[in-house]
């Protein structure tokens, strides 16, 4: 018998809340195919938050280099992370290396492999606002992995032209679809309890729910301020509304909402909630006040009208499609937006009715065909239990890619 492993080993790194919840299917989908051997790697520039959705989606990271510091800078986190992941491929040699989206842990990722040539495919490549500075430091990260990455696994139509424009080639970009749509397939049909009293309560009875995000560093202060301000005037006009703030962990952050809306009975903190749960809760909002760009991609697949709490967006489908307006941090803006979808029913279901531009459901599936293709091994899509051979159960998540 032989007892070497000839599988091809595929290190999937990520580091934060979003790249754990979009590269999760793609850790499932690797496991899936007989060639590969996923390598989780977690840079740990988030902790509790990347830990729920790890537990979430049952994995167990292979390794973890444990980043996280209290008031981490950009350099702290890029250097550990490049020091960390690079001796770690030292020590643990692989054949390809997986990164997603636009933190420091993805640029870090995609540098350390880069410097050891070892093949990088980029999963949710070609995103792009324009504006170096917005959303900060993102915008610069996912450029900077383009310029590494091997191949680019791009979401949209829209995202692989912003790559050709950057001259990039034709036969390394492949059009997948958002991954994120895979992992909200996988919670969208369980409809549990939150554990939540009031959030129980509200879902039980009915009652309006505004599902409120925000963390965006180009925001800290006093955009995110203005964001709570306007969130107190939306509150007292409507006190039947329930707005849900399910806080980020960046103290920053905290310090700067919890005592503008401290008080105010109708606005209710939370801890971050599950993926499980926030997606349930989203399914169940009127509308979403955000300035996260994984909301931005479950919403709309939701059927739930998205309010984006920034300047620019590097998801211009969803604005284009009609299913989020861009507000920036505006006090006047926000208000003005909500009450409208809080009032007038047309402007909501024409919001809630636009098409989910991102994807089918099988993104993943796709990125780790491009992996196999990076590394010339093929899976057949004939294995018993293969997504690719059975039609995805997609509630209303469903988008052309
Ligand atoms: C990071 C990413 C951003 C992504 C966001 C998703 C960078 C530069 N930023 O921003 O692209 O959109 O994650 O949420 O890569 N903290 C904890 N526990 C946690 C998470 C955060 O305590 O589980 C606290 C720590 O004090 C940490 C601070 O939050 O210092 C900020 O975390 P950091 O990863 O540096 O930046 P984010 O704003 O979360
Ligand atoms: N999310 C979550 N719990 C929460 C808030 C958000 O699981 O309390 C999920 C959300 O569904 C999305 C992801 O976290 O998939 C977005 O993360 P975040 O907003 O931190 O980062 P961004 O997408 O802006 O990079």
């Amino acid at each position: 018998m032989d007892l070497v492993d000839q599988r091809r080993r595929v290190a999937v790194l990520y580091g934060t809340r979003p790249e754990a919840v979009k590269l999760a299917p793609v850790v499932q989908a690797l496991t899936r195919r007989d060639g590969l051997h996923p390598v989780v790697v977690t840079s740990g520039q988030h902790r509790e938050m990347l830990d729920q959705v790890n537990t979430l989606f049952g994995i167990v990271p292979d390794h973890d280099l444990g980043l996280l510091r209290q008031g981490q800078t950009l350099d702290d986190v890029l250097a550990g992370a490049v020091r960390g992941f690079g001796s770690f491929l030292d020590e643990h040699p692989v054949d390809a290396v997986v990164v997603q989206g636009d933190t420091t842990t993805t640029f870090a990722g995609a540098l350390a492999a880069f410097h050891r040539r070892i093949p990088v495919v980029h999963v949710e490549a070609g995103l792009r606002t324009g504006d170096l500075y917005s959303p900060f430091p993102e915008e610069a990260n996912r450029r900077f992995v383009s310029v590494v990455a091997t191949r680019h696994c791009a979401p949209t139509e829209a995202s692989a032209q912003n790559l050709y424009a950057e001259n990039v080639r034709r036969s390394d970009v492949t059009v997948t679809g958002n991954t994120v749509i895979d992992a909200l397939v996988q919670v969208a049909s369980r409809q549990s309890d939150v554990g939540d009293p009031i959030i129980d309560e509200a879902l039980r009875t009915g009652r309006r729910i505004l599902l409120v995000t925000a963390h965006r560093r180009e925001s800290w202060g006093s955009g995110i301020r203005d964001v709570a301000e306007a969130l107190v005037r939306v509150a007292n006009l409507y006190p039947d509304l329930l707005i849900v703030l399910p806080m980020h962990r960046n103290p920053l952050v905290r310090t700067t909402i919890s005592p503008v809306v401290r008080g105010v009975p109708n606005i209710h903190l939370t801890e971050p909630l599950s993926y499980e749960a926030f997606s349930h809760v989203l399914s169940r909002s009127t509308a979403v006040l955000t300035d996260s760009g994984g909301v931005q991609e479950e919403a709309p697949a939701l059927d739930i009208p998205v309010v984006v709490t920034r300047d620019t967006t590097e998801r211009p489908e969803v604005v284009q499609a009609g299913g989020a307006v861009l507000v920036g941090t505006d006090q006047q803006r926000i208000v003005r937006t909500l009450r409208e979808l809080l009032t007038n029913e047309e402007f909501h279901r024409r919001m809630a009715q636009s098409p989910n531009p991102f994807g089918d459901g099988l993104a993943s599936e796709r990125v780790v065909d491009v992996v196999e293709d990076v590394l010339g091994v093929h899976t057949p899509a004939s294995r018993a239990g293969d997504p690719r051979e059975v039609p995805v159960e997609v509630p209303a998540v469903v988008g052309a890619v």
